[in-house]
């Protein structure tokens, strides 16, 4: 069975790190990999790769960086005669990124077997680019895996018929806790002068956040306040750092004394920095899922969350764009008054294997 897998982006490749461990120890797997080129500087592609043992990939596609539509008009042209050359049996994607998409689109148009992995999220949100991502890619999906019952029931209350549906459990978790003995080592408090739990770690880059100048200053006003009370680490992403240059944020930041600007982040470095903080700050969505695993409080910035369960079972909470929400929260967790939270079922580093079983008995059967 050849099982050509895809990545793109950042997020995408702690997913995919366990799967092409297990599809390589299965004997009738013959797995391939495509990179289609989305993320492309060292930090923020090859490095992941290094960290994470994932093998070099078998095809870059060197897509780069363009408007939306054109990105995933570029990825859907050359994907097709990749498709054509290499014939796979199944094309398995991950996540929500433009590749994702853009590689279900073809691989339904040229009738090759889809399978989902991180299925049936939902933020109910159609104005972020990565819900029309999962959206399409769902619909489109002959088998779809998700990582919680919960996300399992959005599917079915699209239509979805339930035996294309499995739970499976989180994938990303395998990686964390493969890598969290390795991250321990990493010496990045010690770069920063940080001591355990007592720093804040923040990561930002959605473009509701960081495109519009007037909320990314609200933002720097509020985090200038916190950083006045504790330190705050900030791995700053391309996008981000591009517009607090254009918006002239810089020098505003340069009078921060306490806040600490980095480039992005390895994986080895970066679980470090989370597992070590008194609180994490992000608008990420696979952070709200890692400090779930880990219990350490974490207050989103956006308006709603695709992953709800690390609200209502994890240490997460949503702050919005809302900045005095996020300054109380902030107070909340220094006060120590924070839920402790529980790590969600199938969140428990064996996710791998049971994406092998599912896609093994799926397509025998
Ligand atoms: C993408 C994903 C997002 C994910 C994020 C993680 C989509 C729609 N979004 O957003 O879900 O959370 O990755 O990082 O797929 N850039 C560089 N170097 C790179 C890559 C990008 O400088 O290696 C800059 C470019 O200016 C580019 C911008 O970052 O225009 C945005 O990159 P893009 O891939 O379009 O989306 P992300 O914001 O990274």
């Amino acid at each position: 069975m050849k099982i050509l897998n895809i990545v793109g982006a950042r997020p995408n490749f702690m997913k995919i790190a366990p799967v092409m461990a297990a599809m390589y120890a299965h004997a009738d797997i013959e797995p391939v990999l495509l990179h289609t080129g989305q993320h492309y500087d060292e930090n923020m592609s090859e490095q992941f790769f290094r960290e994470l043992n994932i093998p070099y990939p078998d095809i870059n596609l060197g897509i780069g960086s363009d408007s939306q539509a054109k990105q995933v008009a570029k990825i859907m042209e050359k994907f097709d005669d990749v498709c054509n050359k290499e014939k796979p049996d199944i094309i398995l994607v991950v996540g929500d990124v433009n590749s994702t998409m853009a590689c279900s689109l073809v691989a339904a148009k040229s009738g090759i077997k889809l399978v989902h992995l991180e299925a049936g999220l939902r933020s109910n949100d159609r104005s972020m680019p990565e819900e029309i991502n999962r959206l399409v890619t769902d619909v489109l999906a002959d088998m779809l895996l998700t990582p919680s019952e919960d996300a399992s029931r959005n599917l079915l209350r699209e239509g979805i018929s339930p035996e294309k549906i499995v739970c499976v459990g989180n994938i990303m978790i395998d990686t964390l806790y493969h890598f969290l003995p390795l991250s321990a080592k990493s010496k990045i408090l010690e770069k920063h002068g940080l001591k355990e739990k007592e720093y804040i770690l923040l990561t930002m880059h959605r473009p509701s956040n960081v495109d519009q100048k007037e909320q990314l200053e609200r933002y720097f006003d509020a985090f200038n306040i916190i950083q006045k009370k504790i330190p705050v680490i900030f791995p700053v992403h391309p996008r981000t750092m591009k517009n607090i240059d254009a918006f002239g944020l810089d020098r505003k930041i340069r009078t921060m004394h306490n806040f600490i600007i980095e480039n992005t982040l390895g994986y080895l470095d970066f679980q470090k920095l989370t597992s070590c903080s008194r609180l994490v700050i992000t608008d990420s969505g696979g952070i709200q899922e890692e400090t779930t695993v880990m219990k350490i409080p974490c207050i989103t910035l956006r308006e709603n969350t695709e992953r709800p369960i690390t609200v209502s079972m994890g240490t997460n909470v949503i702050a919005g764009s809302d900045t005095d929400k996020m300054l109380e929260y902030v107070d909340a967790a220094l006060n120590g008054k924070w839920k402790s939270g529980k790590v969600p079922e199938k969140w428990d580093g064996r996710t791998a294997q049971r994406v092998i079983d599912a896609i093994v008995k799926g397509m025998s059967g």
